[in-house]
């Protein structure tokens, strides 16, 4: 017999997904998300500096019979974010969830990367989810009383391999994560982070990846598997749903394991 607790309680939902688009019609974090929720019954809304990713990623939920609504905007402007939450309440009247998916990646030690590289990596990874939250969290206190934000950091938290900026600007996410949710738990507001893996998202492959690079990279993994864009989608949907309902400020990683083992070991095994 099924009760309330086999609710997942994101049909009828609002979500606004930061980074929603992907290139063609890859499955990135943001896009799986999206269409990962959008089954689910939720109503979301795909914002993309790329406008046209965005309405790629709706036509795909679309075609499924699922609601959503493209939306061009720059989240590391805060006008920019602030429409976009007005956006979501404009259309459907209220904002339940929000997934702080936009990152950029970066490369060098703190003695090759220029200021402005490791000030723009900041800004893009970090900034962007302190200023939609800032507006977001507001909305969804209003409009229902409550609700649940995912922001996606990286194992380069963890486990940095170099990547200055990167590394210290996913690890500032946890920090981030941890403190809006002793903020906000009084507003009935879970807010958690997921570290991806090495994933095979358009990101990755966009820049070109060779078959030996792909499987150096699953073999990383103690489940030998690479990770796809629907690994991360399908955390990002528990930790929103009400199957997370009593998980808030915690550190969800999504690699396969690759974590658990030394990069020095990888090395001498292969
Ligand atoms: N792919 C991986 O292996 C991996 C691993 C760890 C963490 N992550 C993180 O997951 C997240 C998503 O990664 P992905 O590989 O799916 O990304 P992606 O590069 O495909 O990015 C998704 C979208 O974000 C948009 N975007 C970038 N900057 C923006 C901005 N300022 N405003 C609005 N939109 C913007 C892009 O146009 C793109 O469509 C990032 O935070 C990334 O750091 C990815």
């Amino acid at each position: 017999m099924q009760g309330p607790e086999d609710d997942a309680g994101l049909a009828g939902k609002v979500a606004l997904i930061s980074g929603g688009g992907a290139a063609g019609d890859g499955i990135g974090n943001g896009r799986a998300a999206a269409i990962l929720l959008a089954r689910a019954g939720a109503k979301v809304l795909v914002a993309d500096r790329d406008l046209k990713l965005a309405e790629r990623t709706v036509e795909m939920i679309a075609a499924e019979g699922g609601t959503a609504a493209a939306h061009g905007g720059d989240v590391t402007s805060e006008t920019d974010c602030k429409t976009l939450v007005e956006a979501a309440l404009d259309r459907w009247g209220r904002l339940d969830f929000l997934d702080n998916n936009v990152g950029i990646g970066s490369r060098g030690s703190v003695v090759d990367e220029a200021p402005e590289q490791y000030r723009r990596v900041m800004q893009v990874n970090v900034e962007t989810m302190f200023l939609l939250s800032k507006h977001a969290i507001p909305a969804m206190i209003k409009t229902a009383r409550g609700g649940a934000i995912v922001n996606i950091s990286s194992i380069s938290a963890l486990r940095p391999r170099g990547l200055t900026s990167y590394t210290t600007s996913k690890a500032a996410i946890i920090g981030l994560t941890r403190a809006m949710a002793v903020d906000h738990g009084r507003d009935n507001i879970r807010v958690n982070c997921i570290c991806p893996g090495p994933m095979y998202t358009p990101m990755v492959y966009a820049r070109g990846m060779s078959e030996q690079a792909r499987a150096q990279r699953a073999n990383a993994s103690v489940l030998k598997t690479e990770g796809t864009g629907w690994d991360v989608g399908h955390a990002v949907k528990f930790l929103l749903s009400n199957f997370a309902r009593y998980i808030t400020g915690q550190v969800l990683v999504v690699d396969g394991g690759v974590t658990l083992q030394a990069p020095e070991r990888e090395s001498q095994e292969h």
